[in-house]
């Protein structure tokens, strides 16, 4: 199997508190992986850790490795910065710049690394925007505030200012947990869309959702409070929901805990 993303014994820790134990999985490109599992087994944290997001967080660490076409992000020579360039990231809650407008919203990553033609910044808004299905909604309407958006097409504003300077993956955790059926829709349509050309790894608490969207599926699980996550069990999509390995799988999918 091609392997965009692999990640080999990774242990992430908040402190002294080991939050993610020894996990190794590996992600191929234009796939769509699910992260699922109960509350607190370490999704967010380990997506997190994918593009170095984690060790923003004060006192949080990673060891392991983390390889992304087979270069550790990790190594003392890559800049964090053009990971999180290469391997971009959409929230829980949309999070654009709200009194910005939605132009620069979706270019405001190209400005920062240092773009100043008006043309171009023109041309990759608008082939984001068209990227985030999102063009003929805000086409009218580019020098507005991006706050002025609903909250469903906020979240694809923040996925065209992700896909705007070009990644090779996108993370997303629980992109749709605060957006209405219908706006979850469409960003599942999209993911969809976006497949052919991204590796996308998405956190999920809908395990429908998982089903639907993703070719593979992770199931993380916690032994109890205080316990480091683990990775149980990774496979396709169809197996996990039909006929998973663990029996841990098996009752959190029909729903039954512990
Ligand atoms: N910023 C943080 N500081 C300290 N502990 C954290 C932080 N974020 C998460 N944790 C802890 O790490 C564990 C995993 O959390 P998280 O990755 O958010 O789980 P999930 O996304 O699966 O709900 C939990 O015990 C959580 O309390
Ligand atoms: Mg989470």
């Amino acid at each position: 199997m091609a392997k965009r993303i692999d990640v080999k014994d990774l242990n992430l820790f908040y402190g002294k508190f080991h939050a993610v134990d020894g996990v190794s999985l590996a992600v191929p490109p234009r796939n769509v992986t699910a992260f699922i599992g109960p509350s607190g087994c370490g999704k967010s944290t380990v997506l997190r850790s994918l593009n170095r997001m984690h060790e923003v967080i004060p006192g949080a660490r990673a060891e392991g490795k983390v390889l992304l076409d087979g270069e550790d992000i990790y190594a003392s020579t890559v800049d964090p910065v053009s990971v999180r360039r290469t391997i971009g990231m959409v929230f829980q809650r949309p999070n654009p710049f709200p009194t910005m407008s939605i132009r620069d919203n979706v270019v405001a990553g190209l400005k920062l690394a240092g773009e100043r033609s008006g043309k171009k910044l023109d041309e990759v808004a608008e082939q984001a925007l068209r990227g985030a299905n999102l063009w003929a909604e805000v086409k009218d309407r580019l020098n507005r505030p991006g706050g002025g958006l609903s909250g469903g097409q906020q979240q694809r504003l923040c996925i065209a200012r992700a896909i705007a300077v070009q990644p090779d993956v996108l993370l997303m955790d629980e992109p749709c947990s605060a957006l209405d059926p219908i706006s979850t829709l469409a960003i599942e349509d999209l993911i969809q869309e976006l497949k052919k050309d991204y590796t996308i790894v998405i956190v999920t608490h809908n395990m429908q959702q998982a089903a639907r969207v993703s070719d593979q599926t992770a199931f993380f699980n916690l032994a109890g409070v205080g316990q480091p996550g683990r990775l149980i069990e990774l496979d396709d999509t169809e197996r996990i929901f039909s006929n998973p390995t663990q029996k841990a799988t098996e009752d959190y999918i029909s729903g039954r805990f512990g």
